[in-house]
This record gives structure tokens, C-alpha cells and sequence, in this order.
């Protein structure tokens, strides 16, 4: 399976959670692919079969412009030039590819976040594959991730590996 990874991060916790699926899914034997969104491409390669998008949590949601300058005002080193959502806006989707999302977020899990706001984006832009996957927590002492977290995304990211590629076609509507 070829593995395509886009995820965004201010602080750099999403990013190292990205590291750590995407290892999951490498010591199962599949190729992975990480891009940072801003480099991320807009047309996925053929040889892909599961793209895992990632981004941090604000305001409930995806990030925007405005909330990443927010980040950087509260210490972030940079702010990404542009966000999941907008890369989501102009990438070319594949109608059955299967895609899951993930998150970092400092809230509890049944709060809005913004892996279940990027598949709705997602699969209103034409990604009919995809689903909510997991949110992982950062401790909003330190601003790090809780412990066991990177963990649990090499544990989610050996799961991911088992998924059968087909199953990207389930949620497609009927004619
Ligand atoms: C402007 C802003 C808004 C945020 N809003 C939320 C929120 O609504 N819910 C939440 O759980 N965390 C929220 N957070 C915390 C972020 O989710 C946390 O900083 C992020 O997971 C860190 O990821 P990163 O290190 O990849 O940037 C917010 C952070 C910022 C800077």
C-alpha cells in the first residue's frame, strides 16, 4: 500500500504524531509518503491508496489564518503558509480513495475537532472515502503531547496498515 501523509503543525506535536503513524505503517511493511501541507501535492500520485490527513485543533475545527497567527502570538516558531483546509480546497479528490483524518487537541474527545471537520471537508470536496480517525491529546500545561500518545499513533498507524484499500468505495452514494 502507498501511503500518502499531509499534516499541518504550529507547535510541532501533529507533525511528530504524523512521524510516529507513519512509522507504524512502514514497520508493516508499506511505503509512506509525509508531507507538510504547504508542500503537500495537489494531485495524489496513482500508486497511493490510503491518504492520512492531519491537523491541530482550533476553535473546535481546522485551522484558519487567523488562528494560526494566534499560535504564533502564543510562542509557536512559525505559522504553516497555508492550512489542511485550504489544501483540502484545491486538491483534486479521488472519489474512492480511502482517506482518515487525525488531530491534536487539548480538549476531551466528544468536543468538535478538527479531524471530523477535515472529513467532512473531504468528502464534500469529492473524497466519498473518507472517515474521522483518531484525536490524540496534548497537555495543555506543558504544551507537549500526553504521555502514551506517540504510542498509541505508532499502535493506530500498524492498524491503519491492515485496512483493505477497497474499503474506500463503502460510503460511495447510489445511483
Ligand atoms: C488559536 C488556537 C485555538 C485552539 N483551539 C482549540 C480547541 O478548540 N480545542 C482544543 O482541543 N484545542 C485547541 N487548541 C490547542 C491546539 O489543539 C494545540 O495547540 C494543538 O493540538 C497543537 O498542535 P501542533 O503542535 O501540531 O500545532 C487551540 C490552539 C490555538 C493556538
Amino acid at each position: 500500500m502507498g501511503v500518502l501523509i499531509v499534516c499541518e503543525s504550529s507547535f510541532g506535536n501533529t507533525r511528530h504524531v504524523a512521524e510516529a503513524i507513519g512509522a507504524g505503517l512502514s514497520k508493516k511493511g508499506h511505503h509512506v509518503a509525509l508531507f507538510a501541507v504547504e508542500n503537500a501535492p495537489r494531485e495524489i500520485p496513482e500508486d497511493v491508496t490510503l491518504l492520512l490527513v492531519g491537523s491541530p485543533t482550533h476553535n473546535m475545527a481546522m485551522t484558519t489564518a487567523e488562528t494560526r497567527a494566534r499560535a504564533v502570538a502564543e510562542g509557536a516558531p512559525t505559522a504553516p503558509a497555508i492550512g489542511v483546509h485550504e489544501w483540502i480546497d484545491v486538491v483534486t479528490p479521488r472519489r474512492t480513495l480511502l482517506v482518515r483524518t487525525f488531530d491534536t487537541r487539548t480538549t476531551g474527545r466528544f468536543l468538535p475537532s478538527a479531524a471530523r471537520d477535515a472529513a467532512r471537508a473531504l468528502k464534500s470536496n469529492g473524497f466519498h472515502g473518507a472517515k474521522t480517525g483518531e484525536s490524540f491529546q496534548v497537555d495543555p500545561r506543558t504544551t507537549g503531547l500526553a504521555d502514551g500518545e506517540l504510542q498509541r499513533a505508532h499502535e493506530w498507524g500498524m492498524a491503519l496498515a491492515d485496512l483493505d484499500p477497497g474499503a474506500g468505495t463503502d460510503h460511495l452514494p447510489r445511483h
